[in-house]
């Protein structure tokens, strides 16, 4: 795991080898190799490195659940720093976590240009457990650790430098550099390059810096604990000597790491990389289907959709055909994506790609294209005229991609003449900001179309997560049941601040009725309307809100009837200062609708608490994920899980809906399923899924055996 060498005849190499990044493992051998660096009398200095060009990591996530590296990463951390020969960090690609962590222990840090610096753990719901959170306050200040500590970003060998993290940067060979450097301070005094023996730098009035970033951290953390606890620690190391401070960072993360959220933390980590590894029902999958190179790509229609696409593919390195036929809209799109553009190259320092976007009024320039994406309006008969002329226009074999966000892509690939060739790639607003997109298979679908959707997401820096074809695919078709179940805490006494209050505790940013005051009304008015679903409002009782045998809402859609379509009208189920304004204030008129209408149709509002928002809500979304993974529309949890947290706000540190029914316990979420079930018998979507109910009956497996069980299941069928 560490490889020994002496180089330039008195300096001792370690070389780090753990690949792919030189993890940290508990089997490290670097205090052993150590050892044979200071006993050796011939070496004067040290040089730590890793291989294949990565310092190293930090410690191994896998190991996390088996062991707490923590105490052996200290020890071995401390070892380094009382050495009596100095020690120079090599740092290459990169230094993460507990490989910044070493380098902390080491006496100098040598840094290669294009490395990049950083402690994540927060991100994991960890802190920097190994002596981290104490060192680097102390060498770059209390202000600048906080920021690096609680956010876990990354930092570039250029702003470590100026930091103070690193005290050279080179552009050549890092380890010639350092063994250099090494060789240069052999001799030299290391008591003043001992982090860990020095108070942090002063800073005036610590109580208030400390009172203010934990407000911060308090807003933007949304119930997650891992920053809070960052703050706690970076707080020990400002006020307490180094020994006490370490006993409060082991203390601190005993409790970090025996939390659910560090849990679920990890669990989206991984999650994140397993939905790379797609399948489908037909036994295609990522590994043995090859993507088809794309270069040149199109996109239909330029209004709120095609737009950010088009710059997301640009953005990506793409050549783009943007075609509209609108004139104004056209002129318009042109303004928005350039300004989209410019704005994104400024944030990361590269030139605008605009000669990459290339615009048309006319089908007809998609010719050499390798993949076209349509987003024109959400109308079948349009759409399947835009993929005729498509399929008419294109070179053969180029892939026929729609932003559908409710319509059917199998109807869709079925009027073209190669349907093979047809995917959804569902996109979210903004298309080029939204992480998420749902790349929907229908069962006529290449395994090659869907590796190349696949690959040019990840290539757009996207969370790509292959779906089967249904209503609403997977995210839109589980948030259906909660906005229903919202809508009916309404009707029987709820206010929109109580269940927004309820479920932005939980850890959405924003409830379900601010989001659909953000989104405008009237987009589910217009669904609704397409359904069949939407009646004159005149009707009162049970039966007026009694459509197609289930129990139905009416209030979004009288809502819409008074032209309250939320931030865009400046009055929704909040209101506005003006049209366009994002503050929601509390509206009495609403409240009074909802009085009048509870009157009209002969409801008593009866108190509603915070628990029973949270579980109707949420277990109905979660009962109708069951039913995702039951018809197979998504290949396992972590499908769903990464949607809900990538694109629908479901808060990371309860690691998805799936993750959370599983660890809130499975029978609990059928035993309270049932009990509403039987207070609502007119709603479907709380009639605990079958799937649920085996599963249940099957000793409620733990989530990553669920896929095994449900093949099991249904072989029993
Ligand atoms: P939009 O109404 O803003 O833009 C549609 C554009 O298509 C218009 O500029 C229109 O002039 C143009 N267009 C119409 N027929 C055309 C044709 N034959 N050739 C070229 N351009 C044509 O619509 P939006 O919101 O961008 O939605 C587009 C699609 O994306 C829809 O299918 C929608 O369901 C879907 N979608 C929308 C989301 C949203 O949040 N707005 C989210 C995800 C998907």
């Amino acid at each position: 795991m560490a490889e020994y060498n002496r180089v330039s005849e008195c300096v001792g190499l370690i070389t780090l080898r753990n690949p792919p990044v030189n993890a940290l493992s508990v089997s490290q051998g670097i205090v052993h190799t150590m050892q044979r660096a200071l006993s050796d009398p011939n070496v004067k200095s040290v040089v730590i490195c890793g291989q294949n060009g990565i310092f190293c990591g930090g410690a191994d996530i896998k190991e996390f659940g088996s062991n707490m590296t923590g105490p052996t990463l200290i020890q071995m951390i401390h070892a380094i720093e009382s050495a009596n020969k100095p020690v120079v960090a090599a740092i290459e690609g990169s230094a993460l976590g507990g490989g910044l962590e070493l380098a902390l222990g080491c006496h100098y840090r040598i840094a290669h240009s294009k490395s990049r610096l950083g402690l994540p753990e927060v991100s994991l719901g960890l802190l920097p457990a190994a002596g981290g959170s104490q060192r680097l306050p102390r060498l770059i200040g209390v202000p600048a650790a906080l920021n690096l500590i609680t956010t876990g970003r990354h930092v570039t060998a250029a702003e470590a430098l100026q930091l103070g993290i690193v005290d050279q940067v080179t552009d050549h060979n890092t380890v010639d550099a350092a063994v250099k450097f090494a060789l240069s301070v052999a001799g030299r005094s290391l008591d003043p390059r001992r982090i860990s023996t020095h108070p942090c730098p002063q800073q005036p009035d610590l109580d208030a810096l400390f009172e203010e970033v934990m407000q911060k951290v308090r807003q933007s953390a949304r119930g997650a604990i891992a920053p809070i606890a960052c703050v706690q620690a970076v707080r020990a190391a400002a006020t307490l000597p180094y020994a006490q401070g370490i006993e409060r960072e082991r203390e601190l993360m005993a409790t970090l790491f025996t939390s659910g959220q560090a849990r679920a933390l990890q669990y989206c980590f991984f999650a994140e990389r397993a939905v790379g590894r797609w399948r489908m029902p037909s036994g295609a999958r990522w590994d043995t289907s090859k993507p088809r190179p794309v270069q040149k790509a199109a996109v239909i229609g330029l209004g709120t959709m095609g737009r950010g696409i088009t710059v997301a593919l640009a953005q990506t390195g793409l050549s783009v055909i943007a075609v509209e036929t609108q004139e104004k809209q056209l002129m318009e799109a042109k303004q928005a994506i350039s300004g989209m553009l410019e704005r994104g190259a400024k944030r990361r320092g590269v030139a605008p790609a605009l000669d990459r976007v290339i615009y048309s009024q006319n089908i007809q320039a998609v010719a050499d294209v390798d993949l076209v994406i349509e987003a024109v309006f959400e109308d079948i008969a349009l759409k399947t005229k835009v993929f005729q002329q498509l399929s008419a226009a294109c070179k053969p074999g180029t892939l026929l991609c729609t932003n559908t966000s409710a319509l059917d892509v199998d109807q869709l690939a079925s009027e073209t003449p190669n349907p093979e060739l047809v995917v959804g790639m569902h996109f979210f607003a903004p298309a080029h900001v939204m992480k998420l997109l749902e790349v929907v298979y229908g069962p006529r679908s290449s395994p090659q179309a869907v590796a190349t959707a696949m690959q040019l997401g990840k290539k757009m820096g996207k969370a790509s997560v292959a779906v089967g074809n249904c209503r609403g695919f997977v995210g839109n078709r589980m948030l259906k049941p909660y906005i229903e179940e919202a809508f009916f805490l309404l009707e029987e006494g709820a206010t929109p601040e109580l269940v927004d209050q309820a479920l932005e505790e939980f850890g959405f940013p924003m409830g379900v009725f601010r989001m659909s005051d953000l989104s405008g009304l009237d987009v589910g008015w217009r669904v609704r309307k397409g359904d069949g679903l939407v009646e004159p409002g005149t009707a009162s009782g049970r039966s007026a809100r009694i459509r197609q045998g289930r129990r139905y809402s009416p209030l979004g859609d009288l809502l819409c009837e008074e032209g309250r379509f939320g931030q865009k009208t400046g009055r929704g189920w909040y209101q506005y200062d003006k049209p366009g304004s994002r503050v929601a204030r509390s509206d009495p008129w609403l409240h009074s609708f909802l009085g009048a209408y509870r009157a009209q149709h002969g409801l008593v509002a009866r108190r509603i608490d915070h628990q029973e928002v949270l579980e109707r809500c949420l277990y109905a979304l979660i009962n109708e994920g069951f039913h995702i993974l039951d018809d197979g529309i998504a290949a396992g949890p972590e499908d769903i899980d990464v949607i809900y947290v990538s694109g629908y706000g479901w808060p990371r540190h309860c690691g998805g809906p799936m993750f959370y029914a599983n660890m809130v316990g499975l029978a609990k979420v059928l035993e309270r399923l049932e009990h509403y079930q039987q207070l609502h018998p007119e709603v479907p979507h709380l009639q605990p899924s079958s799937l649920l109910r085996r599963l249940v009956a099957s000793g409620s497996p733990p989530i990553h055996k669920w896929e095994e069980a449900i093949k099991k299941l249904h072989s029993q069928l």
